[in-house]
């Protein structure tokens, strides 16, 4: 990845636009306990954690789930909040990461991998792909991986942003759109965001990611708020669809 880009921007990220992006978070949280029926016995993986808000949502249900950034300030975070967790510090290297799981993880498989809201910070498809072929080997024979929140041509910063309002409004959190507007306008995020387009993953490219890696790919609807981003189930060919 740049060293301008969206990898050095979220490693510097400290508390910029929690309440919203917490509220986002929280939505997809709730429609993934709605579809699956988590327990506290399943083994999940939130990787791109950020400051810990799925693990926030879940502690609720007594789920402790393991997750990993690449943001030190966010991890630390993590730890404190949720101090019988495992959270880890990865890099954007794959081959590094490949060597922090594997050592940290110790040969642990998942029911769940969650990459949520993530993907579009990637450099290109092909980290993404790299991505998924490292995921899928901590997946269990019935593991899913839930790439969430992806955008792609159909995608509409104006929809999104409207979903978003009427989401704050209903939890009556304007002020938490409009703290997150003006950050998005006036902060190193709109600079960024000039010089670094927030990647697109077509859907085509999703599922042949997914068929090059031995994996079955379901496009799901309603699983966030942004409804003009795209949710993919992957899993190994034996799970059947549960959407
Ligand atoms: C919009 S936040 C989403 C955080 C969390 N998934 C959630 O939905 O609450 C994006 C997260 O992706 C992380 N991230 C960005 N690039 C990454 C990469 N290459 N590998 C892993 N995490 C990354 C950022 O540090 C940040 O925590």
């Amino acid at each position: 990845m740049s060293s301008t880009g969206w990898d050095n921007f979220w490693k510097d990220q400290r508390q910029s636009f929690y309440a919203v992006m917490r509220m986002a978070t929280a939505y997809c949280v709730t429609q993934l306990e709605k579809v699956y029926h988590l327990k506290p016995t399943d083994e999940i993986l939130d990787y791109g954690c950020g400051p810990g808000f799925v693990a926030d949502c879940l502690a609720n249900q007594k789920i402790q789930i393991t997750g990993a950034d690449i943001n030190e300030f966010f991890i630390e975070e993590c730890r404190k909040n949720h101090p019988a967790s495992l959270f880890l510090l990865i890099t954007t290297d794959i081959t590094a990461n490949k060597k922090i799981l594997d050592e940290q993880l110790k040969e642990q498989k998942f029911d769940y991998i969650l990459l949520l809201s993530v993907a579009q910070y990637f450099n290109s498809a092909n980290d993404l792909e790299q991505l998924i072929g490292l995921l899928s080997t901590y997946m269990k024979e019935s593991g899913r991986l839930i790439i969430a929140d992806v955008l792609d041509e159909n995608t509409s910063s104006i929809k999104d942003a409207i979903t978003l309002f009427l989401h704050c409004i209903k939890k009556g959190r304007v002020g938490a759109f409009v703290g997150f507007m003006s950050y998005l306008m006036f902060s190193n995020y709109r600079t960024i965001s000039k010089q670094n387009k927030l990647l697109q993953v077509p859907e085509q490219a999703i599922r042949d990611m997914a068929m090059r890696n031995a994996l079955q790919c379901e496009k799901v609807k309603g699983l966030t708020l942004q409804k003009s981003r795209s949710n993919y189930i992957l899993s190994h060919s034996s799970v059947k669809s549960s959407v």
